[in-house]
Protein backbone atom coordinates (compact mmCIF):
# COMPACT_ATOMS: atom_id res chain seq x y z
CA UNK A 1 0.00 0.00 0.00
CA UNK A 2 1.23 3.41 -1.14
CA UNK A 3 2.09 5.65 1.67
CA UNK A 4 2.35 8.98 -0.69
CA UNK A 5 -0.62 9.76 -2.35
CA UNK A 6 -0.46 12.65 -5.76
CA UNK A 7 -3.52 13.24 -7.50
CA UNK A 8 -1.30 12.64 -10.72
CA UNK A 9 0.14 8.90 -8.82
CA UNK A 10 -3.45 8.17 -7.97
CA UNK A 11 -4.68 8.89 -12.34
CA UNK A 12 -1.45 7.12 -13.32
CA UNK A 13 -2.17 3.87 -11.06
CA UNK A 14 -5.76 4.15 -12.14
CA UNK A 15 -5.01 3.81 -16.09
CA UNK A 16 -2.82 1.64 -15.21
CA UNK A 17 -5.41 -0.97 -13.64
CA UNK A 18 -7.53 0.08 -16.75
CA UNK A 19 -4.71 -1.20 -19.01
CA UNK A 20 -4.83 -4.85 -16.69
CA UNK A 21 -8.92 -4.36 -17.37
CA UNK A 22 -8.29 -4.54 -21.25
CA UNK A 23 -6.08 -7.47 -21.26
CA UNK A 24 -2.04 -5.07 -21.64
CA UNK A 25 -0.65 -7.14 -18.94
CA UNK A 26 -2.00 -9.50 -16.05
CA UNK A 27 -1.92 -7.33 -13.19
CA UNK A 28 -0.64 -3.68 -11.93
CA UNK A 29 2.33 -3.05 -9.61
CA UNK A 30 2.41 0.51 -10.07
CA UNK A 31 3.29 1.72 -6.33
CA UNK A 32 3.77 5.52 -6.21
CA UNK A 33 6.65 4.77 -3.54
CA UNK A 34 8.80 3.03 -5.56
CA UNK A 35 8.56 5.58 -8.27
CA UNK A 36 9.59 8.39 -6.18
CA UNK A 37 12.54 5.90 -4.63
CA UNK A 38 13.65 5.51 -8.19
CA UNK A 39 12.97 9.01 -9.23
CA UNK A 40 15.17 9.96 -6.09
CA UNK A 41 17.93 8.03 -7.76
CA UNK A 42 17.72 10.32 -10.71
CA UNK A 43 18.03 13.60 -8.42
CA UNK A 44 20.68 11.91 -6.41
CA UNK A 45 22.69 10.65 -9.83
CA UNK A 46 21.68 14.46 -11.19
CA UNK A 47 20.03 12.69 -14.45
CA UNK A 48 20.89 15.02 -16.70
CA UNK A 49 17.77 16.32 -18.79
CA UNK A 50 18.04 19.61 -20.42
CA UNK A 51 14.71 19.43 -22.20
CA UNK A 52 11.78 17.57 -21.44
CA UNK A 53 8.11 16.84 -22.69
CA UNK A 54 7.65 13.70 -20.72
CA UNK A 55 5.44 14.58 -18.28
CA UNK A 56 4.72 13.90 -15.00
CA UNK A 57 1.81 11.60 -15.70
CA UNK A 58 3.49 9.92 -18.60
CA UNK A 59 6.60 9.67 -16.24
CA UNK A 60 4.48 7.45 -13.99
CA UNK A 61 3.09 5.50 -17.02
CA UNK A 62 6.32 4.63 -18.47
CA UNK A 63 7.79 3.38 -15.01
CA UNK A 64 4.23 1.50 -15.11
CA UNK A 65 4.58 -0.01 -18.12
CA UNK A 66 8.08 -1.52 -17.40
CA UNK A 67 7.41 -3.03 -14.04
CA UNK A 68 4.03 -4.57 -15.12
CA UNK A 69 5.31 -6.28 -18.38
CA UNK A 70 9.00 -6.72 -17.22
CA UNK A 71 10.60 -6.69 -20.83
CA UNK A 72 13.85 -9.27 -21.19
CA UNK A 73 14.95 -7.26 -24.37
CA UNK A 74 13.74 -3.67 -24.58
CA UNK A 75 14.92 -1.34 -27.25
CA UNK A 76 14.07 2.47 -26.76
CA UNK A 77 14.34 4.73 -30.22
CA UNK A 78 15.11 8.12 -30.71
CA UNK A 79 16.14 8.38 -26.59
CA UNK A 80 17.87 11.51 -26.69
CA UNK A 81 19.37 11.58 -22.99
CA UNK A 82 17.23 8.75 -21.80
CA UNK A 83 14.78 10.49 -19.86
CA UNK A 84 11.96 8.64 -21.19
CA UNK A 85 14.18 5.62 -20.99
CA UNK A 86 15.01 5.90 -17.55
CA UNK A 87 11.48 5.55 -16.65
CA UNK A 88 10.42 2.37 -19.12
CA UNK A 89 13.91 1.16 -17.28
CA UNK A 90 13.52 1.42 -13.78
CA UNK A 91 12.49 -2.26 -13.27
CA UNK A 92 15.73 -3.24 -13.60
CA UNK A 93 17.71 -0.88 -11.15
CA UNK A 94 17.51 -3.62 -8.49
CA UNK A 95 17.83 -7.00 -10.68
CA UNK A 96 19.82 -5.15 -14.15
CA UNK A 97 21.34 -8.90 -15.12
CA UNK A 98 17.61 -10.50 -16.39
CA UNK A 99 17.27 -7.39 -19.03
CA UNK A 100 19.21 -6.28 -21.75
CA UNK A 101 18.00 -2.55 -22.89
CA UNK A 102 19.25 -0.62 -25.79
CA UNK A 103 18.76 2.80 -26.36
CA UNK A 104 19.31 3.93 -30.04
CA UNK A 105 19.61 8.07 -31.16
CA UNK A 106 21.35 9.65 -34.49
CA UNK A 107 22.93 11.87 -32.14
CA UNK A 108 26.47 11.88 -30.42
CA UNK A 109 26.06 14.28 -28.15
CA UNK A 110 22.45 12.98 -26.89
CA UNK A 111 24.19 9.09 -26.76
CA UNK A 112 27.04 10.28 -24.73
CA UNK A 113 24.73 12.79 -22.16
CA UNK A 114 22.50 9.19 -22.10
CA UNK A 115 25.54 6.79 -21.68
CA UNK A 116 26.79 8.64 -18.91
CA UNK A 117 23.63 8.76 -17.33
CA UNK A 118 22.86 5.32 -16.88
CA UNK A 119 26.33 5.02 -16.19
CA UNK A 120 26.02 7.36 -13.03
CA UNK A 121 22.88 5.17 -11.96
CA UNK A 122 25.15 2.14 -12.50
CA UNK A 123 22.45 0.53 -14.90
CA UNK A 124 25.34 -1.56 -17.00
CA UNK A 125 22.45 -3.59 -18.39
CA UNK A 126 21.64 -0.08 -20.55
CA UNK A 127 23.05 0.32 -23.54
CA UNK A 128 23.45 3.83 -25.30
CA UNK A 129 24.13 3.55 -29.27
CA UNK A 130 24.51 5.76 -31.83
CA UNK A 131 23.47 4.61 -35.42
CA UNK A 132 19.74 5.08 -36.99
CA UNK A 133 17.34 3.08 -35.25
CA UNK A 134 15.64 1.68 -38.44
CA UNK A 135 18.98 0.85 -39.57
CA UNK A 136 19.71 -0.84 -36.21
CA UNK A 137 16.76 -2.94 -35.53
CA UNK A 138 16.69 -4.20 -38.91
CA UNK A 139 20.04 -6.21 -37.73
CA UNK A 140 18.92 -7.32 -34.51
CA UNK A 141 18.17 -10.85 -34.02
CA UNK A 142 16.45 -11.55 -30.71
CA UNK A 143 13.15 -10.66 -29.85
CA UNK A 144 12.17 -7.22 -28.72
CA UNK A 145 9.25 -7.75 -25.65
CA UNK A 146 9.07 -3.75 -25.61
CA UNK A 147 10.04 -1.32 -28.50
CA UNK A 148 9.43 2.74 -27.40
CA UNK A 149 9.35 5.14 -30.35
CA UNK A 150 10.09 8.79 -30.06
CA UNK A 151 12.01 9.46 -32.93
CA UNK A 152 11.65 12.86 -34.94
CA UNK A 153 13.97 15.42 -37.53
CA UNK A 154 13.51 18.61 -38.96
CA UNK A 155 12.75 17.12 -42.27
CA UNK A 156 10.79 14.32 -41.42
CA UNK A 157 9.13 14.76 -38.43
CA UNK A 158 7.46 11.77 -36.84
CA UNK A 159 6.75 10.04 -40.36
CA UNK A 160 8.95 7.31 -39.70
CA UNK A 161 7.12 5.54 -36.66
CA UNK A 162 5.78 3.73 -39.66
CA UNK A 163 8.64 2.30 -41.56
CA UNK A 164 10.30 1.68 -37.69
CA UNK A 165 7.28 -0.39 -36.70
CA UNK A 166 7.01 -1.78 -40.27
CA UNK A 167 11.12 -2.89 -39.78
CA UNK A 168 10.47 -3.95 -36.13
CA UNK A 169 7.35 -6.16 -37.00
CA UNK A 170 9.09 -9.19 -37.38
CA UNK A 171 11.49 -9.00 -34.32
CA UNK A 172 8.89 -8.21 -31.84
CA UNK A 173 8.00 -11.49 -29.39
CA UNK A 174 4.23 -12.27 -29.15
CA UNK A 175 2.51 -10.00 -26.77
CA UNK A 176 5.09 -7.37 -27.00
CA UNK A 177 4.08 -3.87 -26.61
CA UNK A 178 5.06 -1.29 -28.82
CA UNK A 179 4.88 2.59 -26.70
CA UNK A 180 4.85 5.46 -29.12
CA UNK A 181 5.02 8.98 -27.35
CA UNK A 182 3.63 12.26 -29.31
CA UNK A 183 1.06 10.25 -30.91
CA UNK A 184 -1.88 12.92 -30.15
CA UNK A 185 0.23 15.60 -30.45
CA UNK A 186 -1.36 18.25 -33.04
CA UNK A 187 1.33 19.52 -34.97
CA UNK A 188 2.25 15.64 -35.77
CA UNK A 189 -0.92 14.59 -36.76
CA UNK A 190 -0.35 13.98 -40.27
CA UNK A 191 2.78 12.70 -40.07
CA UNK A 192 1.17 9.77 -37.25
CA UNK A 193 -2.25 8.87 -38.90
CA UNK A 194 -0.55 5.74 -41.56
CA UNK A 195 0.81 4.59 -37.66
CA UNK A 196 -2.49 4.75 -35.72
CA UNK A 197 -3.55 2.74 -39.16
CA UNK A 198 -1.02 0.27 -38.27
CA UNK A 199 -1.49 -0.11 -34.49
CA UNK A 200 -5.35 -0.31 -34.83
CA UNK A 201 -4.94 -3.68 -37.48
CA UNK A 202 -6.29 -6.29 -35.24
CA UNK A 203 -4.69 -9.09 -37.23
CA UNK A 204 -1.57 -7.89 -36.08
CA UNK A 205 -2.16 -6.23 -32.85
CA UNK A 206 -4.75 -7.42 -30.10
CA UNK A 207 -5.04 -4.39 -28.20
CA UNK A 208 -4.41 -0.58 -29.09
CA UNK A 209 -4.94 2.52 -27.35
CA UNK A 210 -4.21 6.06 -27.42
CA UNK A 211 -3.75 7.71 -23.76
CA UNK A 212 -4.96 11.33 -24.59
CA UNK A 213 -3.51 12.50 -20.91
CA UNK A 214 -1.52 15.55 -21.95
CA UNK A 215 -0.81 17.40 -25.25
CA UNK A 216 1.70 14.81 -26.40
CA UNK A 217 0.12 11.58 -25.68
CA UNK A 218 1.15 8.32 -25.42
CA UNK A 219 0.32 5.40 -27.88
CA UNK A 220 0.22 1.53 -26.58
CA UNK A 221 -0.33 -0.81 -28.76
CA UNK A 222 0.07 -5.24 -27.91
CA UNK A 223 1.39 -7.27 -30.76
CA UNK A 224 -1.18 -10.27 -31.21
CA UNK A 225 -0.01 -14.02 -29.96
CA UNK A 226 -0.97 -16.63 -32.76
CA UNK A 227 -2.81 -18.53 -32.20
CA UNK A 228 -1.88 -22.42 -33.06
CA UNK A 229 -4.28 -25.46 -34.00
CA UNK A 230 -2.73 -28.94 -32.81
CA UNK A 231 -3.21 -31.94 -35.44
C1 LIG B 1 11.78 14.02 -29.27
S1 LIG B 1 13.44 13.55 -29.16
C2 LIG B 1 13.35 12.17 -28.05
C3 LIG B 1 13.14 12.53 -26.59
C4 LIG B 1 13.45 11.40 -25.65
N1 LIG B 1 12.61 10.24 -25.88
C5 LIG B 1 13.40 11.80 -24.17
O1 LIG B 1 12.85 11.05 -23.38
O2 LIG B 1 13.94 12.84 -23.83
C6 LIG B 1 13.71 12.78 -30.72
C7 LIG B 1 15.09 12.13 -30.85
O3 LIG B 1 15.05 11.26 -31.97
C8 LIG B 1 16.35 11.21 -32.55
N2 LIG B 1 16.19 10.61 -33.89
C9 LIG B 1 15.57 11.11 -34.98
N3 LIG B 1 15.57 10.22 -35.99
C10 LIG B 1 16.19 9.09 -35.51
C11 LIG B 1 16.48 7.81 -36.05
N4 LIG B 1 16.13 7.48 -37.31
N5 LIG B 1 17.13 6.92 -35.28
C12 LIG B 1 17.49 7.22 -34.01
N6 LIG B 1 17.24 8.42 -33.44
C13 LIG B 1 16.58 9.35 -34.17
C14 LIG B 1 16.80 12.67 -32.49
O4 LIG B 1 18.21 12.78 -32.57
C15 LIG B 1 16.24 13.11 -31.12
O5 LIG B 1 17.19 12.99 -30.10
Amino acid sequence: MSTSITTVGVLAEKLLDQLVEKGFFSRNFYNEDDYELFRSQLVKTNFHVPQTSITRVVSRLLFGLGINHLPKNMVGAGIYTGHALSWLSAFSFFDREKSSIYGLDISSDAIDYASNNFKRLGMTNVHCIKENALDWINKFEQPIDLLFIDIDTNEKGKAEYTDLLEIAYPRLSEGALVVAHDINENKFSKDLQPYIQLTSDKTRFSHNINLDVDAYGLGIAKKKFIRRFEV
